[in-house]
């Protein structure tokens, strides 16, 4: 088990159990397209408030398109990791509480990261741990600076950026979040 401190590099691993600062156990692993059912549980399940941050419009429920596209993730463009609760039972779908990705742009030294924490999984280093992980593996492929825009109110994602030390900057009607990685 690991704590927040020593991730290995995570394309050598299929999964991960990781230990979070109030004592709870995670697996980190990447997503796949199985994972349709799960994803989509887990975006129903979050507030209105946190979708809004997540997506940047006040949406209910996410398209099947789109959840589509979120599982169906490509190793060199389209990077994903989720956070499952660790005693799922194999034979149930996952019960996810995180998700995060990159996707390479144009740019391919520059890739758009975003992620989300159930709401009640906040605080105890999840955002953290992911962020450190969708660097590290942004960096084995080659990519110099994760962005991302976030909602000018999302002080959680302004505070994570700064902790993990991104640049910020204004942006139009956002902050734009710039980290080396
Ligand atoms: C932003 C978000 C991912 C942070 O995830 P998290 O797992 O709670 O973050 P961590 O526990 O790793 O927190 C790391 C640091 O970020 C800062 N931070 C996190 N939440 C904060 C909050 N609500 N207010 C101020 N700072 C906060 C703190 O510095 C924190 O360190 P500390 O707890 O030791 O003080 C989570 O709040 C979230 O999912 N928000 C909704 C979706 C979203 O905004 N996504 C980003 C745009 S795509």
């Amino acid at each position: 088990m690991l704590s927040n401190s020593a991730l290995p590099a995570i394309e050598r691993i299929q999964a991960m159990r990781v230990l979070l600062s109030d004592a709870r156990i995670v697996t980190i692993r990447p997503i796949r397209p199985s994972d349709f059912a799960a994803l989509r549980a887990f975006f129903a399940a979050l507030s209105r408030a946190t979708l809004r941050l997540r997506f940047h419009s006040p949406i209910n429920e996410l398209p099947e398109r789109l959840l589509h596209d979120l599982t169906t993730v490509n190793p060199h463009a389209h990077v994903a990791f989720v956070a499952e609760l660790s005693d799922s039972d194999v034979e149930q779908p996952a019960k996810l509480v995180a998700e995060a990705r990159f996707i390479r742009g144009a740019d391919a030294k520059s890739a758009e990261f975003a992620l989300a924490v159930a709401d009640s999984w906040r605080r105890v280093g999840l955002g953290t741990m992911l962020t450190k992980l969708l660097a590290q593996r942004a960096r084995l492929s080659g990519v110099r600076r994760l962005c991302g825009d976030i909602l000018e109110d999302n002080k959680a994602m302004r505070g994570l950026a700064r902790s993990l030390g991104a640049r910020l900057s204004r942006g139009m009607g956002c902050v734009r979040l710039s980290l080396e990685v």
